[in-house]
């Protein structure tokens, strides 16, 4: 009885004593906030983060050229957009890139020329920039012939080659959504390409010979959770068509390469893994060997869709489900803290079972970090809230609300090689 009292009056102080204006929440620059005190109790962490540019539609991809320079990719699967990939000119302004003629392919034009639906631009380590095309006209399951591929070109934005990926991998609706190119591996550098179907896989590309391999598909380290069910900003995700419920079954879909392992995660889950690029690469190998050579680090905490790395080991990651972009060491030698009786410092990859994944950064203002790039000591990334679209929400409510902000934040670091 005496307890319960006690409790009460405990309780009754704690109410008296609920702030009418509520501190600044947990950050840095106020260390002696409140937690579970105000509505706005929600951790900000990390270094400020820089708008760089605002869209009037959502963007999916971004590349930063030497000159800081910001392409972004608008892809057409959610609507029309005039153009599928832009050079940002200011803070609001964009023009088409590399013109405005390939962005529509014109009645019979061949699919392997023009833009169908480019997911992403990315920026190479011998400053070449290439386009990822999924090949899938907006509202068609499938690519159509010779438009699933990826094309580089020079910062003048000069066609330089394009790799068709061939239509007998099409098969399952193979949907190239995101690529990295490791100029050094093999004789001509190899790309890499994340397929966001429902089943997943991975692909790979000799940049020699343009021979390309197609790995995991439909295995449990490329294909959704069953079920998956992700949050966004507090509210449970879920996929609609009307009042039909279903659920989100993107398979894999942000990609890195770091150290010479290929990173991937599946979108519609919280996993991430890697893989040697050179198993990945090695066609002589059965899909059960390329299997038996993942690595899994374990769960991230959140849905994913973009991955970037730096020249110091680092594994970025966009975790939208927490407004915020995580990181982990990939190599030892920059690891500061003992984890599993393994010291800081020493030489070589983390293992698997050592990986600690950290918070960089955590705000409001990061809604869903879609794809990232470093550059020059900055580390960039556009936004498009994604889990607000039509595609997502009850009765097909487009609950986005732009402009759609780009920002970049400082980390000191180039990006990996
Ligand atoms: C936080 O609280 C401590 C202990 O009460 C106090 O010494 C310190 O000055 C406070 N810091 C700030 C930034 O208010
Ligand atoms: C591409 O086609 C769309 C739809 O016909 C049109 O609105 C847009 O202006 C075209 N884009 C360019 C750059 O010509
Ligand atoms: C379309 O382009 C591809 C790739 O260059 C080529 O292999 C193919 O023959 C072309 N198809 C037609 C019908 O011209
Ligand atoms: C989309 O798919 C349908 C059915 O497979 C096909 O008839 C149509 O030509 C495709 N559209 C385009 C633009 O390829
Ligand atoms: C993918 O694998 C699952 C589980 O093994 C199976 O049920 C499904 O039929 C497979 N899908 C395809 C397209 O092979
Ligand atoms: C939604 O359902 C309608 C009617 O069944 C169908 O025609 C349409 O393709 C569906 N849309 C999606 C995105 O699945
Ligand atoms: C929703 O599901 C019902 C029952 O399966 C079906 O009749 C209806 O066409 C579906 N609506 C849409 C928009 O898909
Ligand atoms: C690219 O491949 C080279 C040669 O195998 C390797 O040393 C390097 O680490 C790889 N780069 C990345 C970023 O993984
Ligand atoms: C590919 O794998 C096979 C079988 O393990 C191995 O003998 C071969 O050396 C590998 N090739 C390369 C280029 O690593
Ligand atoms: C290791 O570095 C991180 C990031 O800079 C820092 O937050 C952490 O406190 C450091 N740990 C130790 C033991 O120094």
């Amino acid at each position: 009885m005496k307890l319960l009292l006690a409790l009460f009056a405990f309780a009754a102080t704690c109410l008296c004593q609920f702030p009418t204006t509520c501190p600044q929440p947990i950050s840095p620059q106020s260390p002696n906030a409140t937690i579970g005190v105000c509505p706005n109790d929600f951790t900000i962490i990390g270094p400020a983060l820089e708008a760089v540019h605002s869209s009037k539609n959502p963007p999916t991809g971004l590349a930063v050229d030497p000159s800081l320079n910001i392409y972004l990719t608008y892809p057409r699967n959610s609507g029309p957009t005039p153009n599928n990939v832009v050079l940002c000119t200011s803070y609001t302004d964009e023009v088409p890139w590399p013109s405005a003629q390939i962005q529509n392919c014109t009645a019979g034009q061949n699919a392997s020329e023009c833009f169908i639906n480019v997911q992403n631009v990315v920026l190479d380590s011998i400053n070449q920039l290439w386009i990822v095309d999924s090949g899938i006209p907006p509202g068609n399951k499938s690519a159509v012939p010779y438009g699933s591929k990826i094309m580089s070109f020079s910062l003048k934005g000069e066609l330089l080659r394009t790799y068709v990926i061939p239509q007998e991998l099409y098969y399952d609706n193979m949907n190239a959504n995101d690529v990295r190119i490791n100029n050094t591996l093999g004789t001509k550098g190899y790309a890499f390409i994340t397929d966001e179907s429902a089943s997943g896989s991975l692909l790979s590309i000799n940049l020699d010979d343009g021979s390309v391999i197609r790995r995991l598909h439909n295995t449990s380290v490329t294909r959704a959770d069953e079920k998956y069910v992700g949050t966004y900003n507090g509210e449970p995700i879920y996929s609609w068509n009307g009042t039909n419920k279903s659920f989100i079954n993107t398979g894999a879909d942000g990609i890195a390469l770091q150290s010479g392992n290929f990173y991937w995660g599946v979108l519609a889950s919280r996993r991430f893994y890697y893989l040697s690029q050179g198993v990945m690469t090695n066609a002589s190998l059965s899909d059960e060997q390329v299997l038996a050579a993942v690595q899994f680090p374990g769960q991230l905490g959140s849905e994913q869709a973009g991955f970037t790395a730096d020249d110091h080991g680092r594994l970025y990651l966009t975790a939208s489900e927490q407004n915020a972009i995580y990181y982990v060491d990939t190599l030892q030698q920059y690891v500061n803290e003992t984890v599993n009786s393994v010291q800081p410092g020493g030489s070589g990859l983390v293992a698997a079972e050592n990986y600690v994944v950290k918070t960089l950064v955590r705000s409001g203002l990061i809604q869903h970090a879609d794809s990232a790039a470093i550059l020059q000591g900055w580390l960039y990334f556009c936004t498009n809230q994604l889990a607000l679209s039509p595609s997502r929400q009850y009765n097909n409510v487009d609950n986005r609300k732009g402009p759609f902000r780009s920002y970049r934040t400082w980390i000191g670091r180039g990006p990996a090689v």
